[in-house]
């Protein structure tokens, strides 16, 4: 064995992955690289994570003080909200990034979650839903807000041919940018990396906190802060309810100058699987992830997050520039890995990811914004109950009703869901400059 391989073998031995060792031996010429990339992996952080049981940081209470539901509702504070969001749209310093790495495992759709097809029309997919609430946007406040979407290993190919096919949905001005995110390995539940065949670690993408990595590395929070965008707003390709560029939303960056804002909504029930908003002992609002919660202290909290957040881009450069770096979650999940027989099985093991929400705790001001679920939280999570597709479906169709109400223009034909009525505009955002 040469030095280099020596090397990364005793790594790995010392780190408790002596297992990819003896399958390195197996592999003939292809053992030293698959020594080489598995050693360059931190394993003591990855096993530690995967063992982890919840975090102990924060003693969970209800959020308390936050009075953004009353100020919204009261004394025209939704119209000065607008008016600055908007003011910040003419001057197109806001752009948005569409989260679409993740495996949808649970909806057991072939193909990212982006490809499902929302209708009515064939071809109606969440990536177009999407697209037509950018393109609405840019023809609304005449600028050429920047969009981008982000995927992983697991998505990109598809998502760049579904793109391709579509003309990237119509978004020329700029056309949309496809930013890839990390993967990290899976682990099995004692922390030892799982196979996904011979010379292969079994990997998953690295969580939706991956994107501010994949945003600092590709150098576009440079960028964005260069070109005088001041908003990153982030969404989730599985709800076709969500703004990319809400006024209010982007009110409350001006008014506040926030770090971060984030939507909230009241929770359906106390068991809804959503990001819950706690608070800790320093009264500090934080968002934490519902399966890290035991479901008695989750029960009693009324709001859980709908991940549309608004970040300051410099504040996001500053973070990336200071080390900031996301905490490592784990999630319990079966694997397609290679068994202790050597074939191909799923496995129970743990798939470790980091949540953007982590970055909250780093910035001095977060706001948090309740809406009203029906109007923006429409998620597609599995095949069938609350969270599905044919909910989503019925929620999109109702937006447009109501829409047609609001603007007095009577019942719209039926099915109600189509393409140019998603114009995105609320009765409370105000006209838009140049608008009719
Ligand atoms: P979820 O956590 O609901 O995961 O992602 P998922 O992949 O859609 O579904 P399951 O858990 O495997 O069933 C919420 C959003 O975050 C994005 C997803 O694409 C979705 O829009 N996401 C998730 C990423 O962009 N990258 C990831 O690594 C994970």
């Amino acid at each position: 064995m040469a030095d280099a391989a020596r090397e990364a073998a005793a790594r790995l031995i010392a780190a408790g992955q002596a297992h990819l060792v003896a399958h390195a031996q197996g592999l003939g010429a292809g053992g030293p690289a698959f020594l080489a990339a598995a050693a360059a992996w931190p394993w003591e952080a990855l096993s530690t994570a995967a063992q982890a049981t919840a975090p102990a940081r924060l003693e969970l209470r209800p959020p308390r003080g936050l009075t953004w539901r009353r100020q919204v509702g009261e004394g025209g504070l939704r119209a000065r909200l607008a008016r600055l969001g908007l003011g910040l749209l003419a001057h197109g310093r806001v752009a948005t990034l569409l989260l679409a790495g993740g495996q949808g495992t649970r909806l057991g759709h072939a193909g990212p979650k982006g490809t499902v097809e929302l209708g009515p029309d064939p071809g109606r997919t969440l990536y177009r839903v999407h697209a037509e609430r950018v393109l609405a946007a840019r023809r609304r406040h005449a600028r050429p807000l920047p969009a981008f979407v982000l995927v992983s290993p697991s998505t990109e190919a598809e998502t760049r041919a579904a793109y391709a096919e579509a003309g990237d949905y119509g978004l020329r001005t700029p056309p949309p940018r496809i930013l890839v995110q990390g993967v990290l390995p899976c682990l099995d539940r004692e922390g030892r990396a799982l196979l996904a065949g011979p010379g292969r670690l079994a990997t998953a993408p690295d969580g939706h906190g991956g994107a501010f990595e994949a945003l600092a590395r590709a150098g576009v929070l440079e960028e964005l802060v260069a070109q005088g965008v001041d908003v990153l707003t982030t969404l989730q390709v599985d709800n076709p309810l969500a703004r990319p560029f809400d006024p209010v939303l982007l009110g409350w960056m001006v008014e506040r100058r926030a770090q971060v804002v984030t939507k909230v909504v009241r929770r359906r029930d106390p068991a809804e699987p959503v990001g819950l908003l706690v608070r800790d002992v320093r009264g500090r609002h934080h968002v934490v992830e519902y399966s890290e919660v035991d479901p008695e202290a989750a029960a009693p909290l009324p709001y859980g997050s709908i991940a549309v957040h608004a970040f300051s881009t410099r504040w996001l450069l500053e973070q990336w520039a200071a080390g900031t770096r996301l905490p490592l979650h784990r999630a319990l999940k079966t694997v397609e890995a290679l068994g202790p027989d050597g074939r191909p099985a799923p496995v129970e093991g743990v798939k470790l990811e980091r949540f953007l929400f982590d970055l909250f705790p780093h910035a001095e001001r977060v706001e948090f914004h309740e809406v009203p679920r029906e109007w923006e939280f429409a998620p597609i999570k599995t095949a069938s109950g609350p969270d599905s597709l044919v909910r989503a479906r019925l929620m999109v169709e109702a937006e447009v009703r109501r829409w047609h109400r609001e603007r007095g223009l009577g019942e719209p034909e039926a099915p109600a869901l189509r393409p140019l009525e998603l114009d995105g505009a609320e009765p409370h955002d105000g006209p838009a400059p140049g608008a009719a």
